[in-house]
């Protein structure tokens, strides 16, 4: 099994990072991407994956740091990219739920814009992160393709949006939404997501899915995704595992 977006770099995780990865590996989980959301989470993640057997690094600078983001930052990820450990670029995209003001939501078009420039000129695929920005992060993408590939982090967008984002050749991260009762969206994406575009990531130390839901999330957890993305799609959840770690190395190009 594999947790295609998690944060062992934030700090209630970090300092724990030894067990975090022994319990995974027990409970079968053996592929992680941890993810970097501005220069200096985005070093950190590197520093852990070359820690680890197994754990690959993104590096990017998401759209709610930006502020004090400049040239100098933006050339720091590219250098950071350059490392073996880094599959891609992110998270990067577009976070509308706390920034109403234009010349905010303008700030973050450019950085993803710029972002995606990067990831272009390295041949890395893109990690997306789009909060109630899903028309304007679909119009980016349009104008901006990300040519090595790209997964919607977190998804739980309209089923509409979803085919639409499908139809540019995007993959789908699902967490611990879809295990709860009443998260009717998320669980309507997991059904209307091609299976060839599906992917299991626990977005630790956030989104716990039940039976830890409140509790703090941890890459062993993608057992209790997998097993309700398996139910969701009506397939066994070996067939799950496989079909997402196919996916994994088809967006990521890494050998599992
Ligand atoms: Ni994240």
């Amino acid at each position: 099994m594999l947790d295609s977006h998690c944060h062992w770099n934030d700090d209630t995780l970090y300092p724990e990072r030894n067990e975090i990865f022994k319990r995974a590996v027990e409970a079968g989980v053996t592929t992680f991407l941890v993810v970097g959301w501005d220069v200096a989470s985005s070093k950190k993640a590197i520093e852990i994956a070359h820690e680890f057997p197994g754990v690959y690094a993104a590096v990017g600078i998401h759209p709610e740091n930006l502020e004090g983001c400049d040239d100098h930052s933006l050339e720091e990820i590219r250098r950071l990219s350059f490392d073996p450990k880094v599959i891609a670029i992110g998270e990067i995209g577009l976070d509308y739920h706390w920034f109403s003001e234009e010349t905010e939501r303008q700030k973050q078009q450019t950085w993803f814009i710029r972002q995606i420039a990067l990831a272009n000129e390295r041949n890395l695929p893109i990690s997306i992160h789009a909060r109630d920005a899903s028309q304007d992060t679909y119009d980016i993408l349009v104008e901006h393709r990300p040519n090595a590939g790209a997964v919607l982090h977190c998804y739980s967008g309209s089923p509409e949006m979803e085919e639409r984002f499908a139809k540019l050749g995007l993959y789908f991260g699902f967490d611990g939404p879809i295990t709860y009762k009443n998260a009717a969206n998320p669980k309507a994406a997991v059904q209307a997501c091609p299976l060839d575009r599906i992917l299991t990531e626990t977005d630790c130390p956030y989104l716990s899915p039940v039976p830890y839901r409140g509790q703090r999330n941890e890459s062993s957890h993608i057992v209790e995704i997998l097993n309700a993305m398996a139910s969701l799609k009506g397939i066994p959840p070996k067939a799950m595992e496989e079909n997402v770690a196919n996916n994994f190395m088809n967006l990521f190009h890494v050998k599992l």
